[in-house]
């Protein structure tokens, strides 16, 4: 369940504190307007994404806060502040990165952060092999997120080896990092549900420093339809009716088989990666003129497994749909 706690915190908590004003993060004193701006651009980002209500509700609220804040501190009123570090919790594809990445450039705008950056980062990036390497990685990952977001994905794997593991080592650096800076800095925590959840209960102190947790649920059918929409519609793409009813069918299967396996929203992102290039192909040795609708519309057998000349492995991707031919980049 969502949770977000407000309310008069101690600012030397990790908490964000309405101190800095909005326009410190402004160039040469830009027109506050100009931000606003900006802040209303992300925000209607954040609405395109299909469904993630409950995230999208906590982010408003956020702004909410985080500016009538710095207008009570305008009237010389008591600002409360809040500790921004947050937990993910959702399978592959469910939009954690997305969302962490429209959140720096958010707090960005709204003059929490002073640069915004998402710094991605999982155990390997954190953790060395010898004594005082990790430590070194974890400041040097710390650092690169000053002013923005380090985001720590399958962060229960940090305390997978038990106490004598390095893990540990890099969790008590990333806790000092969040205390150093907490001004400039927001750490999320991200994994699966149940991973994320025995991560908290075996660190009962991380708990506290992460009041804010966010789940991330799987799509449904629809929705994943609704994002294949969306994803077409910024390629300038269009579903024929006929390859949508087709789009659906693979979908379902995909959802029957299950979530956590499948990929969500990135599973749609590689289907329509791939259906754009099979289109191509369909497209690139017609003799005559191509019509703009032609260009436009993905059709029910762009979405289908390809016949493979002879000679050409089945090998790349796992896609519903079978596997393409040999393109690298499937993501
Ligand atoms: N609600 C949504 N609406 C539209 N597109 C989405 C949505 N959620 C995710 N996507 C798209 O799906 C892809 C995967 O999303 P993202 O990388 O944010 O997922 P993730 O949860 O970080 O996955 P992973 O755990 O694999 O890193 C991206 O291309 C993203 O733009
Ligand atoms: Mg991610």
């Amino acid at each position: 369940m969502l949770r977000v706690k407000f309310g008069p915190q101690n600012n030397k908590n990790n908490s964000w504190s309405p101190a800095r004003p909005l326009q410190n993060n402004r160039a040469g004193g830009e027109p506050e307007q100009a931000g606003r701006r900006r802040v209303e651009a992300v925000m209607a980002e954040l609405d395109k994404m299909v469904g993630l209500e409950p995230v999208k509700n906590l982010i408003k609220e956020l702004r909410a806060f985080v500016e009538i804040q710095q207008r009570r501190r305008g009237e010389g009123l008591a600002a409360s502040s809040t500790v921004m570090h947050m937990i993910f919790k959702g399978n592959p594809g469910t939009g954690k990165s997305t969302v962490a990445r429209l959140m720096g450039r958010l707090f960005k705008e709204l003059g929490v952060l002073t640069q915004g950056q998402l710094i991605e980062v999982e155990r390997a990036d954190l953790v060395g092999e010898y004594i005082g390497h990790t430590a070194h990685k974890a400041r040097e990952q710390l650092k690169k997120a000053i002013g923005g977001i380090l985001f720590i994905d399958e962060a229960y794997s940090l305390a997978r080896g038990g106490e004598k593991d390095f893990g540990r080592e890099a969790i008590d650096v990333l806790v000092k990092g969040m205390e150093d800076y907490r001004d400039n800095l927001i750490l999320i925590l991200a994994g699966y549900r149940e991973e994320m959840e025995y991560f908290l209960e075996i660190n009962p102190g991380l708990r506290s420093r992460f009041p804010i947790q966010l789940e991330f649920p799987d799509y449904t059918v629809p929705e994943l339809l609704a994002i294949a929409r969306v994803m077409l519609a910024e390629r300038q793409y269009v579903l024929a009716p006929e390859a949508a009813a087709e789009l659906e069918k693979i979908l379902r299967r995909e959802v029957l088989l299950g979530h956590r396996y499948n990929g969500n929203a990135r599973m749609v992102r590689n289907i329509i990666e791939r259906a754009i290039r099979r289109q191509a192909l369909r497209l690139v040795n017609k003799k005559r003129n191509l019509s703009r609708r032609e260009l436009m519309y993905i059709e029910k057998e762009d979405l289908l497994r390809p016949d493979l000349p002879a000679g050409v492995k089945d090998e790349g991707s796992e896609l519903p749909g079978g596997p393409s031919v040999c393109y690298n980049n499937t993501r």
